[in-house]
């Protein structure tokens, strides 16, 4: 008989580890009569700037929203050219193009897989007005040096902090070193909601009431706009579900950081590529993504044994459809282009238990020993 699947991601379980104090929570909500935009979000919102270390928090409907709603904040608009990569989720660029923004890719460092500092002066012009880089994976960006180029041509630097709740430069948290940063907590994240959500974070007074009136319709007070806005508010369920959540994200983050440490041990001379950690920095270990010049067949292996995986991503943003083509700097991606058939996403949650761990540890080690 073959063993259980061990699959990328179980939300599930994470639900059970939590499920009597989010029915409690649930429950508070549902009997408050207030649904959006309430206590919940104000407490939710405090908790988490904090736990950053950031001043403001603005809670929002996703990251897709929260990247966005970050941009607009910041001033920009229609026709600005925003920097950004192409080896991201599609939601950074789809973000970028809804608030009518043109995207602008720049290549990747091979081992970083964030966006290359070097490069981005290069593609500087007279329409562009900020960077968007994205801490992948959770691992953290290069903020010192984007910052310093974002400083000499007075542009603004909006983090994607999708992906790295937790993720630190130098004893710092990322999502507090740019003017804004986007947080996403949908389900899969370290910090995840049981629906959509997002954040705006910034230390910024002027960008953050922005970003509270933008969110609403442009209301200062209820019911009159003073600018065109959005509609993207967190709802107070999600807000509950994830004060709760927060309450766990250190120790699962360490959870995770401790199951990458077991995979990179299991790695060594397998002739794979872990992901790398950098000097001074902490990576949040969102997703655990390898890199393999055999990565098919190294799924097809994990998957007779009925281990998970995933592929972030399948095609790099500017090779697909909606795409191709079509947005500046297309053509000078080579890192990108080259990474991305390689890699591979291992099973990675805090729930996974030292047994599981040390199934896909085992079958990695067998598959580079040419073992069954
Ligand atoms: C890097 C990145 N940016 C933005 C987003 C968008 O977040 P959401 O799915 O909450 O809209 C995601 C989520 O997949 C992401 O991974």
């Amino acid at each position: 008989m073959s063993e259980p699947q061990i699959p990328v991601t179980n939300l599930k379980l994470q639900y059970e580890r939590h499920a009597r104090e989010i029915s409690r929570v649930v429950e508070e909500v549902l009997r408050s009569g207030w649904y959006i935009l309430g206590s919940q979000v104000k407490a939710f919102e405090v908790e988490f700037a904090a736990w950053l270390g950031a001043e403001y928090c603005l809670g929002v409907a996703s990251g897709t929203d929260a990247v966005s709603l970050a941009l607009a904040s910041c001033g920009i608009g229609c026709g600005d050219e925003v920097i950004t990569v192409s080896h991201s989720a599609v939601a950074t660029v789809a973000a970028i193009e809804r608030i009518g923004a043109v995207p602008v890719f720049v290549d990747i460092t091979p081992g970083t897989r964030c966006i290359d500092p070097a490069l981005i002066e290069k593609v500087i012009s007279s329409a562009t007005k900020a960077i968007v880089p994205v801490h992948i994976y959770g691992q953290p960006a290069p903020m010192q040096e984007i910052s310093a180029v974002a400083a000499k041509y007075g542009l603004k630097v909006i983090e994607d902090c999708a992906q790295a709740h937790g993720a630190e430069i130098g004893g710092q948290r990322v999502g507090t070193f740019g003017d804004a940063a986007a947080f996403s907590f949908y389900p899969t994240k370290n910090l995840g909601a049981m629906g959509d959500g997002g954040a705006v974070v910034t230390n910024k007074t002027d960008i953050g009431a922005q970003c509270r009136y933008l969110r609403e319709y442009g209301w200062k007070e209820r019911y009159i706009s003073y600018m065109p806005g959005f509609n993207s508010r967190l709802d107070e369920m999600q807000a509950a579900i994830l004060r709760i959540k927060l309450k766990y994200l250190e120790e699962d983050n360490r959870r995770r950081r401790h199951i990458a440490s077991l995979y990179d041990h299991a790695l060594q001379g397998a002739g794979v590529t872990p992901p790398q950690e950098i000097k001074d920095t902490l990576h949040a270990m969102h997703l655990y993504v390898i890199e393999s010049n055999e990565r098919d067949s190294l799924r097809l292996h994990l998957s007779v044994k009925n281990i998970q995986t995933a592929l972030h991503y399948p095609v790099p943003i500017h090779l697909q459809p909606a795409y191709n083509g079509r947005i500046k700097g297309c053509d000078q991606l080579p890192v990108t282009e080259k990474l991305y058939e390689k890699l591979l996403t291992l099973p990675l949650y805090p729930e996974l238990t030292d047994a599981e761990v040390n199934r896909v540890c085992q079958a990695l080690r067998s598959f580079s020993e040419g073992t069954a």
